[in-house]
């Protein structure tokens, strides 16, 4: 990686750097070890970083600072913000990277039913993302198969995480989830399938054999994630929380919307997208309390162009199609060739030009992050995922992604 800066010192950083770096490395969808991997960190000295214990942790702020999409700024403490504040002022209006940049940051990830028994699991890659960007993109290949038609094994599960998440699958892959009553529902995604996920919810995702597939994941804090919420929740017993949120105003018919507790959407018709004009197609853009937030196909046709308008979100683009297409915004351009990415700020106009004969198809996730009313997104927790899961809003405020 590039652009070592030894600028931040430990003595910049907050007392509680340990926790802060953990959660920016779960941002960044990296564990210690992957993360050691590329910087040729010494495990050891980061892992004892973590875990707030004596450490070298220049090293590990060099490599912090060198990463993309890393807000080192949440790192500072109040007195050191000024001085860095000129190093941290760049725009990032796009943020753009080639496929091939992307497949150079391949990890691979293990999971299984035991430690002897961890195999192969999730193959995860970089994506543009901005360090100032409210939600966190990913693009994962899960590495298992399963034919989507039976359980698979717990172990293969998380525990679910505090963010909510949205999903376009790429080709044959499975989500498997567990509904409050800790029964596993499979959702048998084909190409440009896709699924919202409330928080807390155990999931995993395995590829159906033969075509096997990808994952567009865009995870983001929800309305319960509200600083004042959760301080207000945390002087509530767990009773009294619950209680409280059961008296609050009812959701409407949200058994519509909730297949238990996951929302999913099947993939649109092949006609719908490969024909005519170019277009927006959307996905999901029913999630419930979040207006504000969707998923989308633009479809580019060939020998033609598409304006994407300014929009309040922050967004986020992947080309999912084999051909490129020509895009440009008020101070740059880019050739946004197959399985490349861009972040894109508020306020920002793209022009898309498709210069081929096929259609070039861009996966646009367009999320505002926090939006909503926190009683009624817990409300929803507590009535499709749990008590539990309630339990975890006043506790847990970040989760490693794994
Ligand atoms: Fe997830």
């Amino acid at each position: 990686m590039n652009k070592a800066n030894s600028i931040i010192t430990i003595n910049d950083c907050q007392s509680d750097a340990s926790a802060i770096v953990r959660r920016l490395l779960n941002q960044i969808k990296h564990t210690a070890e992957s993360f050691a991997l590329i910087y040729d960190l010494e495990i050891v000295n980061l892992h004892n970083f973590l875990a707030g214990s004596v450490c070298d942790p220049q090293p590990i702020l060099n490599a912090l600072l060198s990463h993309p999409g890393v807000d080192v700024r949440t790192l500072l403490n109040i007195d050191s913000v000024p001085k860095f504040k000129d190093k941290f002022s760049e725009n990032h209006d796009v943020v753009t990277m080639s496929g091939d940049d992307s497949r150079k940051t391949a990890r691979m990830f293990n999971r299984g039913p035991s430690k002897e028994s961890k195999t192969p699991f999730y193959r995860y890659f970089d994506t543009a993302t901005t360090p100032t960007s409210p939600f966190r993109p990913e693009l994962i290949e899960p590495l298992m198969f399963a034919d989507g038609s039976s359980e698979i094994h717990r172990g293969y599960f998380n525990h679910g995480h505090f963010e909510d998440q949205i999903t376009l699958f790429l080709g044959d892959v499975n989500l498997h989830w567990l509904n409050n009553s800790s029964e596993q529902l499979i959702f048998t995604a084909t190409q440009f399938a896709s699924s919202y996920k409330l928080p807390f919810i155990p999931h995993t995702f395995t590829s159906r054999p033969d075509i096997g597939g990808r994952i567009l994941a865009v995870t983001y804090l929800g309305a319960t994630a509200n600083q004042e919420f959760i301080s207000f929740s945390k002087n509530l017993t767990l009773n009294k929380f619950c209680e409280l949120l059961d008296a609050y105003e009812p959701i409407d018919n949200l058994d519509a919307y909730y297949d238990l507790n996951v929302v999913t959407s099947i993939a649109p018709a092949t006609s719908k997208i490969y024909s005519g004009n170019s277009q927006r197609v959307q996905l999901i853009d029913q999630i419930p309390g979040q207006p504000n937030s969707s998923v989308s196909l633009l479809c580019v046709s060939p020998k033609s162009e598409l304006i994407i308008p300014q929009n309040l979100n922050h967004q986020w683009l992947f080309n999912c199609s084999n051909t490129s297409a020509e895009t440009s915004w008020r101070n740059g351009a880019f050739d946004f060739g197959p399985d490349s990415s861009m972040a894109v700020s508020p306020m920002t106009e793209l022009k898309m030009q498709n210069l081929n004969c096929d259609f070039t198809i861009i996966a646009c996730f367009s999320v505002r992050a926090g939006d909503g009313d926190p009683f009624l997104h817990a409300k929803r927790i507590l009535k499709y995922v749990g008590r539990d899961a309630v339990s975890r809003i006043q506790h847990e405020t970040c989760q490693w992604f794994d």
